[in-house]
């Protein structure tokens, strides 16, 4: 964690809202911890927040989450490519392990392979559509990271990635302090090829990656001038609260980007929480773009929506899934 953003965006706990404090630094230096722990100055909170690898958690509901994602913290990346691959072959398709494996890959892949940059041109069209770029910007749900740095180039800013998927963070993490990022890419079924690459990264001064919720963000109000959320509404468990948490953390006048290819499933989102994709008989015919503005519009006013950007995701050697997103840009009121 840059001791950089930590000053200027002044965290708050994502429990009680109280200040943070970064309590000790057990590996790294004062400017850039890379093990530590950052403490709620709440009294009756007092809740401890641990950074590992340089991304502090922020995670109000860490017990929970730890619990549920033990792997992408604890999950060794120093193993040779063969011991990887046996393991996996053992673990075997489905396995956590994976499941995490191929998850990475996909992202790691669109963000810094050579055939990918998927994310980055939904990005620039939200980017080249916007009225005003002023930071601290944030990249919400940054995955593996390399929107991020493109945002904090093109706003020239102060930039914070989040995200929930700590293993993806990793990958962000090292292409931000190492210039190098390691991934394993599938190929076809259990069968994946490690690639490792030096990358070249626009504006890594301005950059770091905190692991957080992106419906109960650390951050107080009217902290953000541009926030993009690409992708991620449809992979949260409740999209509408986290476009609120978007509003909230903005400055009046700010610019938002929000993508989605609106593919709802189960497994991320309750059916409820779905911004149409039901309720056919209703007034908007099961639509979703009609609910995503009518939400929107609580806190923005809609400058310029796409109705279609290609967003294209490898899932391996011979299968991707071509996805139209839809991509408003939105202007917080006040
Ligand atoms: C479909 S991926 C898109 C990633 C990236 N923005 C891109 O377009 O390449 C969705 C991302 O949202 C993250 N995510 C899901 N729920 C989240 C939450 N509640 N808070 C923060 N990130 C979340 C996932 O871990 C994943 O990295
Ligand atoms: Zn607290």
């Amino acid at each position: 964690m840059r001791r950089s953003h930590f000053e200027a965006l002044q965290p708050v706990c994502p429990l009680c809202r109280a200040p943070l404090a970064l309590s000790s630094i057990e590996r790294g230096d004062a400017d850039d911890v890379l093990e530590g722990i950052v403490v709620c100055a709440g009294r009756d909170c007092a809740r401890e927040y641990p950074i590992i690898d340089g991304i502090p958690i922020f995670v109000g509901a860490i017990r929970t989450w730890l619990a549920a994602n033990p792997l992408q913290v604890l999950l060794r990346d120093d193993l040779s490519a063969p011991i990887e691959s046996l393991l996996g072959d053992v673990l075997g398709p489905g396995s956590a392990y994976d499941t995490l494996r191929q998850h990475t890959g996909i992202y790691a892949d669109d963000h810094y392979g050579s055939g990918g940059g998927a994310a980055l041109r939904v990005l620039a069209r939200g980017l080249d559509a916007a009225h005003e770029l002023a930071g601290p910007a944030l990249d919400a749900g940054c995955a593996t990271g390399r929107t991020t740095f493109a945002l904090a180039e093109r706003t020239n800013a102060l930039t914070v990635g989040i995200d929930l998927n700590f293993a993806m963070l990793r990958i962000a993490s090292q292409a931000l302090r190492a210039g190098r990022v390691r991934y394993a890419r599938r190929r076809v079924g259990v069968v994946y090829e490690r690639r490792e690459d030096d990358v070249t990264l626009p504006a890594r001064e301005r950059v770091d990656f905190w692991c957080c919720d992106a419906a109960a963000l650390p951050f107080g109000g009217a902290t953000f001038g541009v926030a993009a959320s690409l992708n991620l509404v449809d992979c949260t468990p409740s999209p509408a609260e986290v476009l609120r948490e978007l509003g909230r953390v903005m400055r009046g006048g700010g610019t938002a980007l929000v993508a989605t290819p609106y593919d709802w499933s189960a497994s991320a989102t309750p059916v409820e929480g779905w911004l149409g994709g039901h309720s056919q008989r209703g007034p908007h015919g099961g639509a979703a773009e009609p609910i995503l503005r009518a939400l929107l519009a609580e806190e923005f006013a809609i400058d310029r929506e796409v109705a279609s950007v290609p967003w294209r995701v490898r899932l391996h050697d011979r299968s991707a899934v071509e996805y139209d997103v839809h991509l408003v840009v939105a202007r917080r009121k006040g």
